[in-house]
């Protein structure tokens, strides 16, 4: 299996669900091939959970990675879980049109571009001008 695959299965593995039961794992890959996983940690106010698409992003921007080519979202779902919208938006910020993955623990794949999951996307090229 696609080592980038694996790594979003596996992270899923330590995702913190306990009220919604619904565990996700996201890895991304850098323009140089590291790859960074994360988890959905959720919270007892439940507001304050963390998706694990965002979270893999956080992970890597803050070790000063810029650069992205793929990410990949694993659940354990026969419909494959895509990523929520505030996820989309926020890897959009980063990653432009990034190539992104869903993959099931029975390893079926989609792939999608995240432009075709956010169609006329605010950035920040609307502040800058
Ligand atoms: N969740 C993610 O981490 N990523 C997604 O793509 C969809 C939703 C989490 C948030 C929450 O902990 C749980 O899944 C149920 O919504």
């Amino acid at each position: 299996m696609d080592p980038l695959l694996r790594a979003a299965i596996e992270a899923r593995e330590n995702a913190y669900a306990p009220f919604s039961g619904f565990r996700v794992g996201a890895a991304l890959e850098t323009g140089e091939g590291k790859i960074f996983a994360g988890c959905n940690i959720e919270n007892a106010t439940y507001s304050l959970t963390l998706c694990a698409e965002r979270l893999a992003a956080a992970k890597a921007i803050s070790e000063g990675e810029r650069r992205f080519r793929r990410i990949a979202v694993a659940a354990d779902t026969e419909n494959l879980t895509p990523p929520c919208g505030s996820c989309r938006q926020f890897l959009w910020e980063f990653c432009g049109d990034i190539e992104l993955i869903l993959v099931n623990l029975q390893g079926k794949t989609e792939s999608y571009q995240l432009r075709d999951l956010l169609p006329r996307p605010f950035d920040v090229s609307f502040i800058r001008h």
